[in-house]
């Protein structure tokens, strides 16, 4: 069976695709091949961060592997924050600090429409591929709902009436940036 190290300690995202491959692929932790230092993911793209963090892992640990990245893209916002997502208000920024910011940043804006955007990079015996998940919708005005994490809170998917954080994990999953990405990373390996 095919073997996989998974550029992340992320639990969550460890066991959801974990889910998703139904046994038919092994996957393995970054504390599972021992690598417990923080990789350096320094570039200013999706793809960067993602090849970066694979390469590490693929050099260092002699192992195939992939990492992801994920950016939250707001059209009127030429794409910001994307790739600094995490620290939008800062390093140190907290999800609330980077909701705040967000909606301070889109006050008066008309135009509310955004992408969530995960990109995986796969590194196969020295071979680097990507996939890419992409999830359409709009900006709320304020927050709704307490599920998820980050912008869920006011990310309304196209079609739905509810944001991410109003909708339980499974129903997310179903249409999620990370779930797209993730199915065809899976469709390529199994
Ligand atoms: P990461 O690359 O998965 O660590 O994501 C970077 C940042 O994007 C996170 O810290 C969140 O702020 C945001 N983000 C990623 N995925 C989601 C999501 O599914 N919902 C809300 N925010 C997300």
């Amino acid at each position: 069976m095919k073997k996989f190290v998974i550029a992340t300690n992320n639990t969550h995202k460890i066991k959801e695709i974990a889910n998703l491959a139904k046994g038919k692929i092994i996957f393995n932790s970054l504390n599972d091949i021992g690598c417990f230092e923080s990789i350096p993911e320094e570039q200013d793209t999706l793809e960067g961060n993602a090849q970066q963090k694979a390469r590490y892992i693929y050099e260092k640990y002699g192992v195939d592997c992939f990492a992801d990245d994920t950016g939250l893209e707001v059209d009127v916002l030429n794409g910001e924050p994307g790739v600094f997502s995490a620290r939008y208000a800062g390093e140190n920024a907290t999800f609330d600090d980077n909701v705040c910011k967000l909606l301070d940043n889109m006050t008066g804006k008309v135009n509310r429409n955004a992408k969530f955007r995960t990109v995986i990079c796969l590194i196969e015996n020295g071979k680097e591929i990507y996939f890419e998940g992409v999830c359409k919708g709009t900006i709320t005005l304020t927050r709704r709902g307490n599920d998820g994490f980050g912008y869920d809170p006011i990310f309304l998917p196209y079609g739905y009436n509810k944001t991410f954080a109003e909708m339980h994990i499974e129903e997310k999953n179903t249409i999620s940036h990370r779930a797209l990405a993730i199915t065809k990373l899976l469709n390529y390996l199994i």
